[in-house]
């Protein structure tokens, strides 16, 4: 049996925010400062709001999910000055919590999103009845699948037609954070959680062309034990690490295979930029190539 869904506190603090519950008076901060603006909406499955009437009845459906006890919209307010920075809304369901956030665009990448969810990914955890925490994001927004990551989600995969975007369905990238499930001590495997590359010593800067400008992966820090040349590339649930190898040979065989979208796009990009491409044969009708990174090891690249 499933337990009874814990209570979220009305507030949370944090270093600079106050998590407050929404009211329904804040329905014209919440227009002006960012529901009106479409460079806050672009990734976001709603419209710019043409009127404040419309953040009303926004507001107001919000509250009666909260009086039915299935969601908790969270105001974010600067401690500072009291301003309405954003929104955070947690919603609980027979014993996951999901996520959706936005912030208005003057008070962004600063860390503020991050230092939110991370205090309600923290109260989550401590409630044993929740056994998941899961977040849907649109696959083109690094910035909150970065806010996600740094909080102790990781993506699950991309799912197809996996989110609502006005009247139609979009993909989006799944992110999630699960309590294990199974006894601490009960060895399995449970994900995949890298693929280590080598490279040449020195081959950095190469390593960075092909992953990051050809293949779009952005670079992420390294823990700063690790000492070695090399560099962590992500992209969703993709994650690659090169390390240079004084030795180096490139395996023969062994490579990674990788979904890509945009398929002809991106052999025509590593063509011009003086990749080698090898056709392979389709695989259950998706059309494959390998490619060779810069130092010869094989990627595969597989239509999404
Ligand atoms: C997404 C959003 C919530 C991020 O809030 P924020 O306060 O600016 O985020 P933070 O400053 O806490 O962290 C952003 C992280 O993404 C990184 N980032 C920002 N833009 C990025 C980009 N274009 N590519 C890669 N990383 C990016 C930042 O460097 C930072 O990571 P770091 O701390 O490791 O350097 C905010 O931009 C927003 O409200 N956007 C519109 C609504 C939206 O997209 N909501 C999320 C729906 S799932």
């Amino acid at each position: 049996m499933i337990p009874a869904m814990p209570q979220p506190p009305d507030e949370l603090l944090t270093p600079r925010l106050r998590l407050r519950p929404l009211a329904q008076g804040d329905a014209p901060a919440i227009f002006a400062h960012y529901a009106s603006d479409p460079q806050v909406t672009r990734l976001l499955p709603w419209a710019p709001h043409a009127d404040v009437h419309v953040t009303q009845a926004f507001v107001a459906a919000r509250l009666a999910e909260r009086a039915r006890g299935e969601s908790w919209p969270f105001v974010l307010e600067r401690r500072a000055d009291g301003r309405l920075l954003g929104l955070l809304q947690l919603r609980l369901e027979q014993g996951v919590a999901r996520l959706g956030y936005v912030l208005e665009r003057p008070s962004w990448g600063r860390g503020l999103m991050t230092e939110a969810v991370r205090a309600v990914v923290d109260w989550c955890r401590a409630q044993p009845e929740l056994v998941r925490i899961t977040a849907l994001v649109d696959p083109h927004n690094d910035a909150s699948a970065r806010v996600l990551e740094r909080c102790g989600l990781r993506c699950e995969g991309h799912v197809a037609r996996g989110g609502p975007h006005g009247d139609t369905r979009v993909d989006v990238l799944s992110y999630a954070w699960g309590r294990p499930a199974l006894p601490p001590d009960a060895p399995r495997v449970i994900d995949l959680d890298h693929v280590q590359l080598p490279m040449p010593p020195g081959g950095l800067p190469a390593a960075r062309a092909f992953w990051c400008g050809l293949l779009g992966l952005v670079e992420v820090p390294r823990p700063p034990a690790l000492t070695r040349e090399g560099a962590w590339f992500v992209r969703g649930a993709v994650r690659i690490h090169v390390g240079a190898e004084a030795a180096f040979t490139p395996p023969r065989r062994a490579h990674p295979a990788l979904r890509v979208a945009g398929f002809d796009a991106l052999l025509a990009r590593l063509r011009a930029a003086g990749h080698e491409l090898r056709p392979a044969e389709d695989l259950d009708g998706a059309r494959r190539a390998h490619v060779a990174d810069p130092f010869g090891n094989v990627v595969e690249l597989i239509e999404g």
